[in-house]
């Protein structure tokens, strides 16, 4: 403190007790004029919503007047203190009344207060005028940024376009912040990013724009935008986008019939339009025949896929008839009443039994007579069975009543090691035949061997052409033979059922 121009107060125990010769003994030279506005603190740093206290004290005597404070340093502003007249709200005096400590509080400190302020001693007149201001107090109040905002296209926009989206954050302080952006997670680089103003500022903004790519699989997708301030103390203040809000995806509308049609006349077709993966739920289907509405259409509801986009379906049924011959069926993808898309498909109405049926068949698997043809196929090839069978059954009997010589005997048994019987490849044993004398004309011969056969067929006579049909029966008309039964040959196992067959040879 300086002590140039102090004039004691009579009470001021550090001069003791004194009187006006020795306070000039004290300080030579010193005038009642020399008064000092002291603002002793150096620059302030306060948290928004903290109260702020300006210290300011008159040393010296100055002429009678007031005392007032401001913000900047323009006088002509309403002051933030008046000790004369009018203060601004959330101010007060800390030592009212007194006439050499100035300090204010300011209370619930915002960004908008920050400015150095200054102390001023005015001097009474006519019209009070400055008479000394102090040096100032510097105040800044740390702000933490506002809440980000994303600004995102004003209207809906085509999948596969760029669209730029922007971040703003205010009222922060200090300068320094970071802003990053995220597209589902990942990091995206902003194309640029500015802090305003560029200059000293109580509080600052940012603006940041980033340029996003916007496909048909950003339905769900999210933009995020992050903060980080020295304010948040580690936290991020975020703010999330769907991009599916601004995002407008076409279907792709076909028909499934294809763009030709060939039905046979008086059939009734059902042509299936649909309408896939669209967003948002903005599309309806609407069938028109040869230019005009029809109301032969079916319109389903719209579905949502997992990606989130929309489907719809509409099935127009009609009559083939001869005068829808060329007629033009238009599939139209309406939206907010407007036709955005269409498909065409060209009815040839077919007369009846012509072989172009079959092209059609080939063209058109989806359409109404094609399953029919299937039906027909497959009942031709019943009917050819079914005359085999008859056939095949009408033989046998025949077959049957001339009797037969040849024998088959059943080899379930595939493991059995009969002393007469030869292993066969093939899982086949063959039954041995005691013959006394082999017939000169009729040699043994085995006629069929099919590998998963479990038969042998043993013919004495002459060969079968055809012995499928050859049953246990015809092993118990061999048995009525005139010769004297043998018996089995041995070992003969338990579970066998070896036959054995004798023929008497004349
Ligand atoms: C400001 O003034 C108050 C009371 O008026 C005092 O308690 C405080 O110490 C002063 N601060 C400074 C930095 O001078
Ligand atoms: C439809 O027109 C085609 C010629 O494009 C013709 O061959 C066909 O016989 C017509 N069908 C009927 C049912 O008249």
């Amino acid at each position: 403190m300086s002590l140039a121009g102090y004039y004691p107060k009579k009470n001021d125990k550090r001069f003791g007790k004194r009187t006006d010769n020795q306070f000039f003994i004290l300080i030579a030279g010193a005038t009642a004029q020399e008064l000092e506005v002291m603002q002793s603190q150096g620059p302030l740093m306060l948290t928004a919503g903290e109260t702020l206290t300006l210290n300011c004290t008159l040393i010296g005597s100055g002429p009678p007047g007031g005392v007032r404070w401001y913000k900047g340093s323009d006088r002509n502003q309403p002051p933030v203190y008046n000790d004369k007249g009018a203060s601004l709200p959330r101010v007060e005096r800390v030592q009212s009344g007194s006439n050499t400590d100035y300090s204010i509080r300011i209370s619930s400190i915002q960004p908008k207060d920050a400015g150095t302020y200054y102390c001023v001693k005015y001097k009474a007149a006519f019209q009070e005028t400055e008479f000394k201001a102090g040096k100032g107090t510097e105040v800044s109040v740390i702000a933490t940024p506002s809440q980000p905002s994303i600004a995102g296209p004003p209207s809906r926009v085509d999948s596969g376009t760029s669209m730029p989206f922007n971040c703003s954050s205010d009222g922060f302080f200090p300068r320094d912040i970071e802003l990053t952006w995220l597209k589902d997670g990942r990091l995206i680089q902003a194309s640029h990013t500015v802090i305003l103003p560029p200059g000293e500022s109580i509080s600052y903004n940012i603006v940041s724009t980033v340029q996003v790519f916007l496909t048909e699989k950003d339905v769900k997708s999210e933009l995020t935008c992050q903060i980080q301030h020295s304010t948040l103390r580690g936290r991020s203040l975020r703010q999330s986008f769907k991009l599916g809000d601004v995002l407008r995806v076409a279907p792709k509308v076909s028909v499934e019939s294809g763009q030709q049609l060939e039905v046979t006349v008086n059939q009734v077709v059902t042509i299936l339009c649909s309408a896939k993966g669209f967003y948002p739920n903005d599309t309806r289907l609407v069938w028109r025949e040869n230019g005009s509405e029809t109301d032969l259409g079916m319109a389903e509801s719209a579905t949502q896929d997992w990606d989130g986009t929309f489907s719809v379906k509409n099935s127009l049924k009609v009559n083939a008839t001869e005068e829808r011959n060329h007629s033009v069926l238009t599939c139209h993808a309406m939206r907010n009443s407007q036709s955005y898309d269409h498909v065409n498909v060209t009815l040839r109405i077919l007369r009846e039994g012509k072989s172009e049926t079959h092209e059609a068949n080939q063209d058109n698997f989806f359409t109404k007579h094609a399953p029919l043809s299937y039906v027909g196929v497959l009942i031709s090839v019943l009917i050819l069975l079914l005359v085999a069978a008859i056939l095949y059954f009408v033989w046998a009997k025949q077959r049957k009543g001339k009797g037969s010589t040849s024998v088959r005997l059943t080899e379930p048994e595939k493991t059995s090691g009969g002393t007469n019987q030869e292993p066969d490849p093939n899982n086949v044993t063959y039954a041995d035949l005691n013959f006394d004398k082999p017939p000169k004309k009729s040699p043994r011969q085995v006629i069929e061997v099919s590998p998963k056969s479990e038969y042998a067929s043993i013919q004495t006579a002459q060969p079968v052409t055809n012995d499928d049909n050859v049953t246990y029966a015809d092993l118990d008309m061999v048995h009525l033979s005139k010769a004297p039964k043998r018996p089995a040959p041995k070992p003969e196992e338990a579970s066998s059922e070896y036959a054995s067959v004798q023929v008497q040879n004349k």
